[in-house]
């Protein structure tokens, strides 16, 4: 099933999935919004990037994808630099949050289109389609249309059409966050369960501490568009770096300063 690999890469054993170094996106407001971000990710990890409104979160996964260029540093997917190649034949997939399924067209059309765009042998196109469908628990749906979907289906068909091709990687930018609640999380295991499945690297943008702590192998906190920590879960949780990663996951007893007898 290796086809989807948009080009012959050389990444090689041991290639990092993503590498970012120094990466800086300054959009002459006065202050980076991405601000000299080192970090390494990788093959098959899920890792999620966890901060406040305004943190660099989007900025930063649009450079990923290679949407923007950064102002400064360099990002590496599979050992190449990410805008080595034309977005459409990226090896990366992407659910955001305002979806961008084509409404008028069915589910199966919606999870063909990348296929067809890069070129996959027409022949392997429905075959392909119905097995994502599946994987998506959406056996049986693929002709209906789009808008006739309830939200968490939409969902699902968007995530089938960012996996379809394989990508290396697959970026994920709060693809829940206008769910309820209990198909939020629904879908959060969902998401974890089909990365698990594929082994496909990904990164997942949210600000919901605790989906980070349940879907994640590792976190990266930001604020102010600089990284505050990167680590795994439960050590985030036990040894928070500083008290704003401390406060932004609720740890809440945390101690500052220096306790004084009879104060
Ligand atoms: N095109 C742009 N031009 C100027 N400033 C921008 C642009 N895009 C984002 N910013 C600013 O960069 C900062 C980071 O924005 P970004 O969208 O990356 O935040 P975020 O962490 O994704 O927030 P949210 O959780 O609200 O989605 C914000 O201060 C934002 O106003
Ligand atoms: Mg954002």
């Amino acid at each position: 099933m290796a086809a989807g690999r948009s080009q012959g890469q050389d990444s090689g054993e041991g290639a990092a999935a993503v590498v970012a170094r120094d990466v800086t996106m300054d959009f002459g407001t006065g202050k980076p919004a991405v601000d000299a971000v080192s970090f390494r990710l990788e093959q098959g990890r899920f890792l999620t990037i966890l901060g406040p409104s305004g943190s660099g979160k989007t900025t930063l996964l649009r450079m990923i994808a290679g949407f923007d260029r950064p102002t400064r540093g360099q990002i590496m997917v599979g050992g190449k630099p990410v805008d080595a190649a034309p977005p459409h034949r990226r090896s990366v997939g992407m659910v955001f949050q305002k979806l961008a399924l084509f409404p008028h067209m069915t589910a199966a059309e919606n999870v063909a289109f990348p296929l067809k765009m890069r070129r996959f042998n027409p022949a392997g196109i429905a075959g392909r389609v119905r097995q994502f469908l599946d994987l998506v628990k959406l056996d049986g749906y693929g002709d209906r249309r789009v808008n006739a979907l309830s939200g968490g289906q939409q969902q699902r068909v968007a995530i089938a059409r960012a996996l379809v091709f394989e990508p290396e990687l697959l970026l994920l930018d709060e693809p829940l966050a206008a769910l309820d609640r209990k198909l939020r999380e629904e879908m959060q295991l969902e998401f974890r369960r089909i990365q698990h499945e594929l082994g496909v690297t990904t990164i997942n943008v949210t600000h919901d501490q605790r989906e980070a702590l349940v879907v994640s192998d590792e976190i990266i906190v930001m604020d102010g568009g600089r990284i505050q920590q990167q680590a795994r879960p439960v050590a985030l949780y036990r040894e928070p770096a500083n008290t704003f990663v401390a406060g932004f996951l609720g740890v809440s007893t945390f101690l500052q300063g220096v306790a004084a007898e009879g104060a």
